[in-house]
């Protein structure tokens, strides 16, 4: 099962996280199921980009963008 790990971030995950996750589901929905609010304003239709994070490290294993 992926897991992806949240660096400590004041606003949004003040003690940082590990989440164990299902494939395929997107970095948005992961955080936003696992009670990280991150913004998406646009409700993940790729319009708007306030749900970008910054991966730095494993990102070899992420799928390509698209517009799913
Ligand atoms: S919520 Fe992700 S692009 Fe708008």
């Amino acid at each position: 099962m992926p897991q992806i790990v949240i660096l400590p971030n004041a606003n949004f995950c003040p003690e940082g996280a590990v989440l164990e996750v299902n494939s395929g589901i997107s970095v948005c929905d992961a955080l936003l199921e696992n009670g990280i609010d991150i913004e998406h304003a646009c409700e993940k239709s790729c319009a708007c980009t306030t749900c970008h994070v910054i991966v730095r490290e494993g990102g070899q294993s992420l799928n390509e963008a698209s517009e799913d």
